[in-house]
């Protein structure tokens, strides 16, 4: 039995080694249920190590991608409550570490497909994924000044690392929402599409990581946020180190294949067109 065949909250579908996750609680604007950080706490981890996911999409059922926390269920039936102190402590806890942890150190490349309202907390799991693409129509919003209180859990962090200082003041401070061109404007998403052309550029993006060396996309992946919080010198250290790590792990040996078809076969030229055969061969 498939792991993911008991979740209420979230749907997974497998094709061809592109792994898409769907926050399903549509008829709530797939807002953050208790029971949905569990089950992507535990979707996320058996991910992690599926050999059949090579890259990872992450949608939402109907017209929202996330409407942030489920305000009746998080401030209202667990918040200051004694009885549900446990429950409250494990909801936080499974949601902390899926939507950041664990996806934004996944081993694999992840996308954000924002098919609509993307709202508060949803702006952790927004930033943790490696690239976004969002329909034109959808809206985002940092809410959580209406509700009294701050952009928490992770939201003001992962704002500070994905936009300028002044749009995450500007748009944390006021809570106004904004649509898909404004998000790819401040760069918190990598691009806007019409909402009809959403699925087909995710899955563009998607196809094109497939095909790359996995190791070498794991690697390049942590170089880059690893280094975010590094000196110089501690940097250059262990992007030394992470080369050698990754000419061990990689059994493709993507390193001296690619090197040899560039120079020797002259098969490859990055980005362009292979060399045309009469230079090859004299
Ligand atoms: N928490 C709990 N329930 C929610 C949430 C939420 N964050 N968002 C939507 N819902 C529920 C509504 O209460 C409603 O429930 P009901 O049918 O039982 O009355 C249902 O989802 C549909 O909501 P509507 O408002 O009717 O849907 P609409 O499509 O018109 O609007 C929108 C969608 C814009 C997302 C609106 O629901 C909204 O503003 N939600 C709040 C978004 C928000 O501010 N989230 C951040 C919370 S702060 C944080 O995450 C820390």
């Amino acid at each position: 039995m498939a792991f993911y065949s008991n979740y209420k909250n979230v749907l997974v579908d497998m094709e061809d080694g592109i792994t898409t996750v769907t926050l399903n609680r549509p008829e709530k604007r797939n807002a953050m249920s208790p029971e949905l950080e569990e089950e992507m706490l535990d979707c996320i981890l058996n991910l992690e190590g599926d050999r059949d996911t090579h890259v990872l999409i992450l949608t939402g059922a109907g017209s929202a991608w996330c409407a942030g926390m489920d305000l009746d269920l998080f401030f209202r039936e667990l918040e200051g409550n004694p009885e549900n102190a446990v429950k409250h402590v494990r909801a936080e806890w499974a949601g902390h570490q899926w939507k950041w942890h664990r996806l934004y150190n996944f081993p694999k490349p992840t996308i954000a497909m924002v098919n609509g309202y993307c709202f508060g907390g949803a702006f952790t799991q927004l930033v943790a994924c490696d690239f976004a693409i969002a329909a034109d129509s959808a809206v985002f919003g940092l809410s959580e000044v209406n509700w009294g209180v701050i952009p928490g859990g992770l939201v003001s962090k992962a704002m500070n690392m994905a936009v300028n200082y002044r749009d995450a003041l500007y748009y944390s401070i006021t809570g106004k929402p904004f649509k898909g061109p404004e998000a790819a404007r401040m760069g918190l998403i990598n691009e806007s599409v019409p909402d009809d052309k959403l699925r087909e550029e995710v899955m563009n993006l998607a196809r094109h990581l497939e095909a790359l060396n996995p190791e070498a996309v794991r690697a390049t992946k942590q170089a880059i946020k690893a280094t975010r919080d590094m000196t110089v010198d501690q940097s250059h250290e262990y992007l030394i180190a992470k080369n050698g790590q990754l000419a061990h792990r990689d059994a493709e040996g993507g390193y001296s294949q690619g090197i040899s078809k560039f120079i020797d076969s002259k098969s490859y030229r990055p980005g362009f067109e292979a060399y045309p055969r009469d230079k090859v061969n004299g």
